[in-house]
């Protein structure tokens, strides 16, 4: 957080115009390139509006900002005048402790319009526009004030009105999970409702036509366009509702049903930024840090105590049926046996940590719920730590909660503390189907508080969170950069034990310009037994084993998972490329992509001068010409190359790989070839 500039310049301007014409704009705000224009004014009605061009075409049309719905009270909407605009100009370098690159530039212009009814109460309303080259973010402010002390939301009525039918990746606007595959479709063949009652997903909550973000678009023109929020805190996630008819999307916050309302705050509080990401090439989306820049800085300062990290596992081995969770089976995977094996193997392997699943006691039924520092008889805890340190190998902790999310509440500190004495800086939480207590959503202001409080508390205990159906990511990672991962998508996972045949090829390439957007992604890469027919026959992953190591690139997550049994690992020539792959991104660029048909990410690891590159394809083979001109000039790399066989394709032949070495330089380049499927991975290591 050092070396921070900031550069900030005043300019006050009073208002005294008023709107009689139809495009009478009352204030605008540009980009620092201007290419991104925000247009603001309040309606003859005295109601707020706005419009966003880039490069002077429309990507929103006039929609309509807040116009807040209050319980008990009377919406804070229309009859307002506007007392004051501000523009300012800000621009900073700030670092990354870790992420996809080290130094972000966070350059904007800010548009502040401050807002007072002219009747009645006389209540003040801020909107900050705040314009980015990359797109923008807004919110609403509620400045301290006489009439006004808390605010009970019922409904947001944030407008997006779009210029067409875009094409669109989304998934449904569930309050529970987000872990629906993407659909593909035309702006008015959105249908969420279709997606409830998924055979996999008993727990599902739709109460409407809406979308969960991020969601990401396309026009028609080829602009692609991303909406999400940033820094939420304390508040109810947002979801759009579609409107088809008027090709318009309206915020609708998540719910509980404790409450006939969505938000309650006391006044003076801000709302979440509500973001649009403006690209045009769909790669720019990947590289773009708007969120982050949106979120504020370091609140927990060092945070050298967590280290970037490869993992393995006592994970996968549960999800094939391998083993269990709980005792009652007779093949519980948790043994300390077993955990020495995976630690064993990892320091072998250049892999950092271990997480143990199914440690503690209470995954069986009659064993009370779960009890965080409680193992089971067959797992010496202790031991298994102290084996690992002696092997430069680290534990991951595991917090399953099923969604008591009560019991866990009360646990939490005892739960950490003693992760603290054991050196433990990690630990997966997770929040598995319905919640305690009865009526919250995962996503409603409640569960936001949970997440986010967990942070804050794990932080005193120099633990990080890797959380599992969590809240999406807004960014929070630069406030509270202990928030290293999260799952929040449909994983690895389903691949094992989904009936609907797991992930389709097109999965990762559409996950890499969508929910990839918002942060960093527990996926659990890596598995190259591919069919795992010994443990099931009916399941299978939906890639080649070449697209397997291409996701350590291609997703980003500060912890990666090698998920696959060890044994699957040991004499496997691919495996080389887990081993050398970095973890930890000085830089991060994103050579080609399109939505849903393939994309490849190159990033340079901190602190050597070492490149890999990662390259994934939907359903369809693909040739690729890369060029390296990101390379440091007059350096010599030795590049080896992971890519699929002649024959691979993700059914028929998934673990046909062809592995072969290069010399390569700045001026060096290579066709690639990706089987249906497929993908290809390089690690680029200076000689
Ligand atoms: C669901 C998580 O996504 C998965 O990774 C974990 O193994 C199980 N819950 C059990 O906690
Ligand atoms: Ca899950």
């Amino acid at each position: 957080m050092n070396n921070s500039l900031k550069l900030s310049i005043v300019f006050l301007s009073i208002l005294l115009f008023s709107c009689s014409k139809k495009n009478d704009w009352q204030t605008t705000v540009t980009s620092p390139d201007e290419n991104v224009k925000v247009e603001f004014k309040l309606t003859e009605k005295g109601g707020p509006i706005y419009l966003v061009t880039f490069k002077n075409k429309e990507v929103i049309k006039t929609s309509t900002l807040g116009g807040f719905d209050l319980k008990d009270m009377v919406s804070l909407k229309d009859n307002f005048e506007i007392v004051k605009a501000t523009t300012s100009d800000f621009n900073e370098i700030w670092e990354m402790p870790w992420g996809e690159q080290t130094k972000v530039e966070n350059k904007y212009k800010e548009l502040k319009i401050e807002l007072q009814e002219k009747i009645d109460l006389k209540r003040k309303l801020t909107i900050v526009f705040r314009v980015y080259n990359d797109g923008l973010g807004f919110r609403y402010e509620f400045p301290e004030q006489e009439n006004f002390s808390e605010v009970i939301i019922t409904d947001e009525n944030t407008q997006f009105n779009l210029t067409g039918n875009h094409t669109v990746w989304w998934t449904p606007g569930d309050w529970d999970l987000y872990e629906h595959l993407y659909t593909t479709s035309k702006f008015t063949e959105i249908d969420a409702l279709a997606k409830a009652n998924h055979p996999n997903l008993s727990k599902t909550h739709i109460p409407e036509n809406a979308v969960n973000t991020p969601v990401t678009m396309k026009t028609d023109e080829g602009i692609y366009l991303n909406f999400h929020e940033a820094s939420l805190v304390d508040y109810s996630a947002m979801t759009l509702k579609i409107d088809k008819e008027n090709l318009a999307m309206t915020s609708e916050l998540v719910g509980s049903e404790n409450n006939d309302y969505k938000v309650k705050r006391a006044v003076p509080f801000h709302t979440p930024w509500r973001t649009l990401q403006i690209a045009e090439k769909a790669g720019d989306l990947i590289e773009s840090r708007l969120i982050l820049n949106l979120n504020e800085p370091n609140k927990i300062g060092d945070i050298s105590w967590f280290k970037p990290t490869k993992y393995t596992g006592i994970w996968w081995e549960l999800h094939l049926g391998k083993s269990t969770w709980g005792m009652a089976s007779g093949k519980h995977g948790a043994t300390t046996e077993n955990a020495k094996a995976f630690i064993d193997f990892s320091a072998k392997n250049n892999i950092g940590a271990v997480l143990v699943e199914g440690w503690n006691n209470g995954w069986d039924p009659n064993e009370g719920g779960f009890d965080y520092v409680t193992s089971y008889p067959d797992y010496d805890l202790k031991e298994v730590v102290r084996y690992g340190k002696e092997k430069g190998v680290e534990i991951i902790m595991h917090h399953e909660t099923f969604g008591n999310v009560e019991n866990y509440i009360k646990q939490q500190d005892t739960a950490y503390a003693l992760m603290q004495s054991l050196g433990i800086h990690t630990v997966k939480s997770g929040y598995v189907g319905k919640l305690m207590p009865i009526g919250e959503y995962h996503h409603g202001q409640f569960m936001v508080n949970h997440y986010n409080n967990s942070v804050i508390k794990a932080a005193k205990y120099q633990v990080a969170i890797n959380a599992h159906e969590p809240i999406k990511d807004t960014g929070l990672r630069r406030t509270y950069p202990n928030t290293i991962a999260r799952e929040g998508l449909r994983g690895q996972e389903f691949n094992a034990w989904a009936t609907d045949g797991g992930n389709p090829p097109e999965h990762l390439p559409i996950v890499a310009f969508t929910a990839m957007l918002a942060g960093p992604i527990d996926y659990t890469p890596g598995i190259f037994d591919i069919k795992f027919d010994k443990w099931k026959k009916d399941n299978q992953v939906n890639t080649t084993i070449a697209q397997q190591l291409a996701l350590y690139v291609v997703i980003y997550s500060p912890i990666q998972m090698a998920a696959d049994l060890i044994e699957n690992y040991e004499g496997n020539l691919a495996f080389q490329f887990i081993k050398d792959v970095g973890v930890d991104w000085q830089t991060t660029k994103v050579l080609n992509g399109e939505i849903g048909d393939f994309v490849t990410i190159a990033r340079k690891e901190r602190n050597t001068d070492n490149w890999f590159v990662g390259g994934i394809t939907d359903e369809n083979a693909r040739e690729m010409d890369l060029k390296f001109d990101f390379l440091s000039p007059d350096v010599s790399y030795e590049a080896i190359i992971y890519e699929d066989g002649k024959e691979a394709h993700w059914n028929e032949n998934p673990t046909a790989i062809n592995i072969r070495k290069i010399e390569i330089n700045n001026q060096s380049a290579l066709k690639v070839k990706l089987a249906p499927g497929g993908g290809f991975a390089i690690s680029i290591i200076k000689k």
